[in-house]
């Protein structure tokens, strides 16, 4: 907004008087032409958003200045404080009869709008994260958008939303209505409001629209370019939460043997494990970083170290087949011929210990007790056992499994996100990029791979318009060794705007002042020989 009559004394620029100053100018009339740009951000300029089967309740419009937080893109770690002025909208919905109630923050750059609309997912038991990612993506130009999908949790409410009281609205009574939000519905919405805001507030439709997430939102991306295949021209889905009604109880296998054993590792140990595998296997892709970039050949397993020593806290100590057993169950899941509802495990340079092999131990270290596992032991609790007291830690190993069976049979249809047919999102000319962190802690990579080889059965060229790329070493969403692909978002805008296919994904620098080109899948990372911190020291084959 800048002023085109004359240019702020000096005096002013900074000052908190602002505000009475300009309350002197109105009136005088000198200010009209910046004013009446700025005055559009009110619901009496704002159209009410067109949605079949809701129903607006409430258009709250303000500028908001010099707003700052904290704030990344999703599956990014170059995230930082930013400073935004910007139109914050929120319009509230229901669904008639439904009795929900929707919040969808649309927050538009009041100046530097790159023409394009971007909305955002959330994660956990959320549908949005908020100022987490809005204030990112508004400072980068974006129309944004981001929902709380009508649940207590996320937009920026709690941090890591793990929350699933939502799910029952009381002892074995499953809130459908409030699932579906979560599963989708919610999404769409926040999709066709945010255009829709959008257009009405800048008088022009957005040139292209996107869609960001990781995680949860990473499933919400897939189900957007499965379900409202026409919404987006660009999806980035990471790390996706698809198949969350078998991949996240399966996840409890770990704790499970922890607890039929009572046995309970001490962290360093299974650090020590970790440790002990990436040694194995860390030089079969040809480079020794720390990071197993092939872990489909790494075929070690926990009980080759029964026996040999590691150091705990400068203590020496050797690996018992107590622990080796717990660890192997993180690391190869619980499918097994006989159980048919299990799911993949973890790689083994991932951090097994966070959710996977959850812990609470004495000061010094000496003594653990089982932990909580705040998201896997919510589901089990909420939408297996149906019951807010169940004691997901003294279950039996049938019960373990008829609750993944459960699972399935209950919420895959609405939740599971797999649907390999993207026919209808290729004919409306959708572009989506999926990166996956091969040393994910929270969700197997081997699903995303199993969805990924199930839309290439589809349509063997769906790599044309979807594409998939495995991120050695790389944790949940962002962290771990590898480097991270921090700019796919552009990389995407690239193949949607100009058609420039991303051959491979650019990731910058991690921990270990490494640079890498992401293969895409099939294709993995080899080492031809050079610096190993050099992209240009490796190929893809
Ligand atoms: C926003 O911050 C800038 C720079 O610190 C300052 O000049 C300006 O007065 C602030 N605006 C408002 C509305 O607080
Ligand atoms: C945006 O507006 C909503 C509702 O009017 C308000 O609750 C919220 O605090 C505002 N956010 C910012 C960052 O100004
Ligand atoms: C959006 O499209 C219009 C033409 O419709 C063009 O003038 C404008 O530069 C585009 N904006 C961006 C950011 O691409
Ligand atoms: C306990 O183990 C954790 C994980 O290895 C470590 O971060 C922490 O420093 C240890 N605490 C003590 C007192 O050794
Ligand atoms: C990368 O980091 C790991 C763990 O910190 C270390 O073991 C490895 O030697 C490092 N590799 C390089 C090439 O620096
Ligand atoms: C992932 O799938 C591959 C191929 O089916 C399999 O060999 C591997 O063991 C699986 N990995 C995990 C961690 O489950
Ligand atoms: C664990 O389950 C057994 C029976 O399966 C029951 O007798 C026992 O009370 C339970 N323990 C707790 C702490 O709930
Ligand atoms: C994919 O979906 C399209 C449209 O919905 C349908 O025409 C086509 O037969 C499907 N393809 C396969 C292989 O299932
Ligand atoms: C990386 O490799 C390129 C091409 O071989 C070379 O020009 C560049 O200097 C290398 N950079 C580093 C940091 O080794």
């Amino acid at each position: 907004m800048k002023p085109t009559v004359f240019t702020f004394p000096k005096i002013f620029q900074s000052s908190t008087n602002m505000l009475a100053f300009f309350s002197i100018l109105i009136p005088l009339g000198v200010m009209i032409a910046p004013m009446a740009s700025a005055s559009r951000c009110s619901p009496a300029f704002i159209d009410k958003p067109d949605l079949v089967g809701a129903s607006i309740i409430d258009i709250e419009a303000n500028e908001a200045h010099n707003f700052s937080a904290v704030s990344i893109g999703p599956g990014s770690n170059q995230g930082g404080q930013y400073t935004i002025n910007f139109c914050n909208i929120t319009v509230t919905h229901t669904h008639p009869g439904r009795n929900d109630k929707v919040h969808t923050q649309v927050w538009l750059p009041l100046k530097g709008w790159n023409g394009r609309f971007q909305a955002l997912g959330g994660g956990g038991y959320s549908t949005g994260f908020g100022s987490i990612y809005l204030t990112h993506s508004v400072a980068t130009g974006f129309a944004s958008a981001s929902t709380d999908g009508g649940l207590p949790t996320g937009n920026g409410k709690d941090a890591i939303p793990t929350d699933l009281s939502w799910a029952l609205t009381s002892e074995n009574n499953v809130d459908w209505l409030l699932l579906e939000n979560y599963a989708s519905k919610a999404t769409n919405d926040m999709a066709l409001i945010g255009q829709q805001i959008t257009k009405s507030y800048y008088k022009k439709a957005a040139n292209y629209s996107y869609f960001a997430g990781c995680s949860g939102g990473g499933r919400q991306g897939l189900l957007m370019a499965q379900k409202y295949p026409e919404v987006f021209d660009g999806i980035l889905a990471i790390a996706p939460a698809i198949n969350l009604q078998n991949f996240i109880p399966a996840g409890m296998w770990a704790s499970q043997v922890m607890n039929e054993n009572k046995h309970y590792p001490l962290p360093c140990e299974i650090e020590a494990f970790t440790k002990a595998a990436v040694a194995a296997c860390d030089r079969l892709d040809g480079v020794e970083d720390g990071i197993i970039s092939d872990p489909d050949s790494c075929h070690i397993t926990a009980y080759d170290f029964i026996g040999k020593a590691y150091t705990c806290n400068g203590v020496r100590s050797t690996f018992t087949s107590s622990s080796a057993k717990v660890i192997q169950a993180a690391w190869s899941g619980s499918r097994s011929a006989s159980e048919k509802y299990g799911w993949s495990g973890l790689n083994k340079d991932s951090a097994i210990g966070s959710a996977y092999i959850p812990t609470e131990c004495s000061t010094n270290n000496k003594t653990c007790q089982i932990g909580e596992s705040a998201l896997l032991g919510a589901w089990f609790k909420y939408l297996i056992a149906k019951n807010p007291d169940y004691d997901d830690n003294n279950m039996t190993r049938a019960e373990l499994f008829e609750g993944l069976h459960s699972s399935d049979v209950d919420y895959s249809s609405m939740l599971g996100t797999n649907d390999a047919n993207l026919s209808k999102f290729k004919k409306s000319g959708g572009k989506m990029i999926t990166w996956h962190g091969m040393a994910d802690e929270v969700i197997p990579p081997n699903g995303t791979i199993a969805y990924y080889e199930e839309v290439l059965k589809n349509n063997p060229k769906a790599h044309d318009f979807y594409r998939f790329f495995e991120a050695p070493g790389v944790g949940h969403c962002y962290g771990g060794l590898g480097p991270i692909p921090n700019g796919a978002m552009s990389q995407l805008m690239e193949w949607v705007e100009k058609d420039h296919t991303p051959v491979t994904l650019h990731a910058t620098k991690g921990k270990n002042d490494t640079a890498r080109d992401l293969c895409p899948y099939p294709l993995r990372q080899k080492f031809i020989g050079g610096d190993s911190r050099n992209a240009t020291s490796f190929t893809c084959r």
